[in-house]
């Protein structure tokens, strides 16, 4: 590119922030390196397929705005309200999320199953009785790798400033009837396709009242794993309605922020991986931070259908808080949150009131369904993409006896290289038809390059390991990438 033209672009960009520059971002632009990669190409994030493309289209803001406002007019959906009703309360919300998935659903082909994934929730802090608890779930299972599964959730239940305030309106439009709307659209666009492996589209309850063990979504990452589900990936939306009069900028409203947790949170990862993370300098590599690097990039990849980007922030939650991602965490699950770029606490779990002349509460009008149309075609994307292509290699590991210290005389002096080797397991996966190592510099966050080692388990590169972060990805034939996996460090290969 001229050098005038490329003057004009950084020029434009400084005066004004365009669409694509803002999403674009500087994603994918490292040039000066370190070390200086001397073999693989810079990372260019893979393209959206023609049926991707056309399913986005298919995501209806409408129907978006419909879910939210339906939503809201069932007064409260608090976990702990009426299920007598079929006009108010989490009953009525539960039933007409039930219906609508249901006919949603209708024009598949009996591939589809609609239903209710529910328990008991005795008596226990924040549930003075107890209550049936009820997630509302839409599943279409893979049509190659059925056991392995991708998730997105989104909670119907809401809350006042008063936690067990369960009869004061608590529309919860933001909080969390846009995730729903996201949830349902993208059950409506999916059950009319046919993924390669089974994806669940989950509304769930309980999200309020306790999202740590007791809640519906804890019921429903246990009720996976006790069915012997892989899942791969958990993408769960809670609060993306961006307000129109947050302090949202041309900027803000073209971005949705992905929160992902590290190795160490929450504490149930083994002692010895926990150990690994640290000796090794793996805090940024996690299997969250994998999923929410891949979401990041289809993203980038998919810029101009989307018109959103992507900003990972690299710990569990907003500082403090939590939802049901940390649910699959908990049962070994990679799991991301998906919230807005600006919350606006005047509008979340507020008791809706004019207070000296400012509207409180979490109300429809604040919610812009062009905004969490946006979230919802960024999820389809990304949860697409990850339903068809292979899945994330196993047994991945880096080899600690090449580029290694000599431990004796005999060894030759051309043995002793600065290389790193890697192998994992191959033939499981009849999607696989290729792998891809990807590295970034150690401080950098994005993956920066990748190779293409074709249909082999393992690979040699004249790559510095100490400098450099590695994962390896599964290619499928459609080109679609897998999330990468963290290497883990054995003797030899
Ligand atoms: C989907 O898979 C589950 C688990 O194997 C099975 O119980 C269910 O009947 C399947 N649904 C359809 C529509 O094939
Ligand atoms: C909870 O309520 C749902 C909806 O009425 C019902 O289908 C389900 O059987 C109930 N669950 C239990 C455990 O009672
Ligand atoms: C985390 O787990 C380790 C053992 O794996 C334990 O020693 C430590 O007390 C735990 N920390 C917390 C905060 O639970
Ligand atoms: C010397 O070290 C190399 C690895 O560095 C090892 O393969 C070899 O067995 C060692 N030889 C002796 C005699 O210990
Ligand atoms: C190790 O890497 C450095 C630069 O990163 C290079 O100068 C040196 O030649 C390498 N050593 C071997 C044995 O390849
Ligand atoms: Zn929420």
């Amino acid at each position: 590119m001229p050098n005038e033209i490329v003057a004009m672009l950084v020029t434009t960009f400084l005066l004004f922030p365009t669409t694509d520059a803002v999403l674009h971002g500087n994603v994918y632009t490292h040039k000066d390196t370190w070390p200086s990669p001397a073999i693989g190409s810079p990372l260019r994030p893979q393209r959206p397929s023609l049926e991707l493309q056309e399913m986005l289209a298919e995501i209806d803001p409408e129907r978006i705005e419909h879910t939210v406002t339906t939503l809201v007019g069932f007064r409260t959906r608090h976990t702990l309200s009426t299920q007598e009703s079929s006009t108010e309360g989490i009953g009525a919300a539960r039933d007409w999320i039930y219906h609508t998935m249901k006919a949603n659903a209708g024009t598949s082909d009996g591939t589809v199953d609609v239903y209710l994934n529910s328990y008991i929730q005795e008596a226990a802090e924040f549930y003075p009785f107890s209550v049936n608890v009820s997630n509302v779930v839409t599943q279409v299972n893979g049509t190659v790798d059925p056991s392995r599964a991708y998730v997105v959730t989104a909670h119907y239940d809401s809350r006042r400033l008063d936690l067990m305030d369960f009869t004061g309106d608590a529309p919860g439009a933001d909080d969390d009837a846009t995730g729903v709307a996201v949830v349902m659209e993208l059950a409506r666009v999916m059950t009319k396709r046919k993924p390669k492996a089974t994806v669940v589209f989950a509304a769930t309850a309980g999200e309020e009242q306790g999202y740590q063990g007791a809640s519906g979504s804890a019921h429903l990452a246990r009720t996976l794993r006790h069915a012997g589900y892989d899942v791969q990936g958990n993408w769960n939306n809670d609060i993306v309605g961006t307000g129109k009069n947050t302090p949202f900028s041309a900027v803000n409203d073209f971005i949705v922020r992905v929160f992902g947790a590290s190795i160490y949170y929450p504490n149930t990862s083994s002692a010895q991986l926990r150990e690994q993370y640290s000796v090794f300098g793996d805090w940024n590599d996690s299997p969250a931070h994998n999923l929410g690097r891949f979401i990041r990039e289809i993203a980038a990849g998919a810029a101009r259908a989307l018109r959103m980007r992507v900003e990972l922030v690299y710990r569990p939650d907003r500082m403090g808080r939590g939802g049901d991602h940390y649910s699959f965490l908990a049962e070994g699950f990679p799991a991301v949150r998906f919230t807005e770029s600006v919350e606006d606490f005047a509008h979340q779990h507020q008791d809706p009131r004019v207070e000296n002349g400012v509207q409180f509460g979490d109300l429809l009008e604040f919610v812009d369904f062009e905004y969490t149309t946006r979230v919802a075609r960024t999820n389809l994307a990304s949860m697409w993409s990850a339903a068809n292509a292979p899945s994330t290699p196993r047994n991945v590991g880096i080899s600690m006896s090449v580029g290694a210290l000599a431990s004796n005389r005999s060894a030759r002096v051309e043995d002793l290289s600065n290389k790193s080797q890697f192998c994992w397991a191959t033939g499981h996966d009849s999607l696989a038809v290729g792998y891809e190592l990807v590295w970034r510099p150690s401080g950098s966050l994005d993956w920066t390059h990748y190779l293409n080692v074709g249909h082999r388990g393992t690979v040699t590169v004249d790559l510095p390991k100490d400098d450099l972060q590695f994962g390896v990805r599964a290619v499928g034939k459609n080109n679609m990438k897998s999330p990468a996996v963290l290497p883990v460090p054995i003797d030899s290969c």
